[in-house]
């Protein structure tokens, strides 16, 4: 792109039937037949006493005159005779862009658009300095994540703008969400002190982030200790009993009745006092099944749960590991669950991971984090017929997790499926392909920023590009996500590489 630099004329804006107006003006472009030297989508400019205007480019028409009677045509070209060859044609060949209003760019900042440019006016190819200025990227301390998908300009936003007020990443499956958090976790980890390090915990329910293990700072370019990466498999994951009420241990299992929750929360108590430096689920099986003053009916039901759950091997008497120490300033934690087949056991480990997160960041017990959690449907589903341990939890923290920076990056593939209330809590969306049109619609009930023809272009996205929309740029924008510094060294390009790596 770098062959039409930023301030290129494009064009001059014409008078239409309906323009130019507050919010849209059309321009010819300039340049030869052949050239059309502006895209759709990319930024333009039109400077004027009040200041700079910024605006899109919508759609693009092209006209030629000697083309316009259908009889015409096919009149010359049933003699074999093209029109071209007689008449000068292409000299009549012209372009005309449809633009959108931004807004106004006026002594470093944005007003809303309240005047038309002049027919007359002269279109450019927007500014790099102007237009990053204007989106509110920030290039020195942002995060490096792309290009913009039309012009010659990094995609830099600030850590702020993109993840203080949660972040979704929706897209059908291979479309590049999971590249995309790479690329995100690789911009976290080189920020330095200065700059402000996030604690980052990654959900990593398929073990994609797993390679990140091996990453060390010197590969980089970094000092030693410049960051932390710890991965821990959901096998090795505990959640201390103790630290479980009797309501907690009843939402884990389905069809506990209020009455056999109220004898279990006198057994808890009871149980507590006595041993105090903590206990299994199979300690709590046998105090229940001692206690005669429980029908034996609710301690055969209630002994018959909590065996069940023990057999998860989730439960102990200890925290493993310390969610204390698992979030701390440039380090990232990758809670691996690709062991876990049952999905129970994903949302068990969930379920404990957002309530303790939560309970600790309230009492500002840990610094402030960001929580990734990939295959978020899963765990906040929309509909209340799926099992969904979490769902309250994660609910909460996207409701009041922004206040004390709680925060989440939610991803999933099927955001039909993922909760309202998290979605529409999410101020940040990076959509990338996606074509179902239930998710679409859906997105576009969800997403307060974006626009019809947005909504439209996100089917046409390639791999890789992604369409921000909310707090983090002032206006929908379209980027090519950049490729990730570091590699997974194991992974397949494709089902023939894998065939041929598999087959020694
Ligand atoms: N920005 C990018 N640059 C280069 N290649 C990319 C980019 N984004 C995605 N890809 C390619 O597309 C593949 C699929 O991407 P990814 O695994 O991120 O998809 P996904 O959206 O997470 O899919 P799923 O929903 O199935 O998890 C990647 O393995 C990579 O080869
Ligand atoms: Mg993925």
């Amino acid at each position: 792109m770098t062959e039409f630099p930023a301030g290129t004329r494009l064009g001059t804006v014409v008078s239409t039937d309906s323009g130019p107006n507050v919010m849209e003006f059309s321009f010819v472009l300039e340049g030869g037949p052949q050239e059309i030297i502006a895209r759709r989508g990319e930024f333009i400019s039109v400077v004027t006493d009040e200041g700079t205007v910024i605006a899109r480019v919508q759609d693009l028409v092209r006209t030629n005159r000697y083309y316009q009677h259908a009889e015409a045509v096919r009149e010359y070209q049933s003699r074999g005779e093209p029109l071209r060859s007689i008449f000068p044609t292409d000299r009549w060949q012209y372009t005309v862009a449809m633009a959108r209003v931004l807004g106004l760019w006026a002594n470093g900042r944005t007003v809303r658009p309240y005047f038309t440019v002049s027919p007359g006016a002269i279109v450019r190819r927007a500014g790099e300095e102007t237009l990053a200025a204007f989106l509110k990227l920030d290039l020195k301390d942002g995060l490096h994540l792309g290009r913009l998908a039309y012009q010659n300009l990094e995609f830099a936003p600030s850590v702020d703008r993109l993840l203080s007020k949660h972040l979704a990443i929706l897209a059908m499956s291979g479309a590049g969400k999971s590249y995309f958090v790479s690329v995100l976790l690789e911009e976290l980890l080189v920020r330095t002190k200065e700059q402000g390090r996030l604690s980052v915990v990654v959900v990593d329910v398929h073990g994609e982030y797993t390679y990140l293990k091996d990453l060390t700072p010197e590969e980089f370019g970094l000092p030693s200790g410049h960051f932390e990466i710890e991965h821990i498999r959901g096998s090795h994951f505990q959640i201390p009993v103790q630290m479980l009420s009797a309501e907690a241990l009843g939402s884990l299992v389905a069809g506990m009745s209020s009455i056999q929750v109220r004898d279990l929360r006198r057994v808890v108590s009871e149980i507590k006092k006595i041993m105090k430096k903590g206990y299994t689920l199979g300690d709590l099986v046998e105090y229940i099944r001692n206690d005669t003053s429980i029908s034996k009916n609710t301690r055969d039901a209630l002994a018959g749960w909590l065996v069940n759950l023990d057999e998860t091997r989730l439960f102990g008497k200890e925290a493993v590991p310390s969610i204390k120490n698992i979030v701390r300033p440039g380090k990232i934690t990758l809670i691996d669950l690709s062991d876990f087949i049952s999905l129970k056991k994903k949302q068990i480990v969930v379920s404990f991971l957002t309530s303790e997160l939560l309970h600790l960041r309230r009492r500002e017990k840990i610094p402030p984090f960001v929580l990734i959690l990939e295959e978020a449907h899963q765990f906040c589903p929309e509909s209340r017929h799926e099992l969904a341990l979490p769902k309250s939890r994660i609910e909460t923290i996207a409701r009041e997790g922004r206040k004390f920076y709680a925060l989440l990056c939610l991803i999933s593939q099927r955001p039909v499926k993922l909760s309202t209330t998290v979605l529409s809590q999410c101020s940040n969306q990076a959509i990338l392909r996606c074509t179902n049109p239930y998710d679409l619609d859906h997105i576009g009930r969800s997403s307060e920023g974006i626009d019809r023809s947005s909504l439209d272009a996100i089917t046409t996205l390639e791999i890789g590009e992604a369409l921000f929309v909310g707090e983090t740029v002032s206006v929908p924008t379209f980027v090519k996500i950049r490729q990730r510094k570091y590699e997974p060294k194991s992974t397949s390009k494709n089902l023939t590489d894998a065939m041929i790596k598999t087959d020694k």
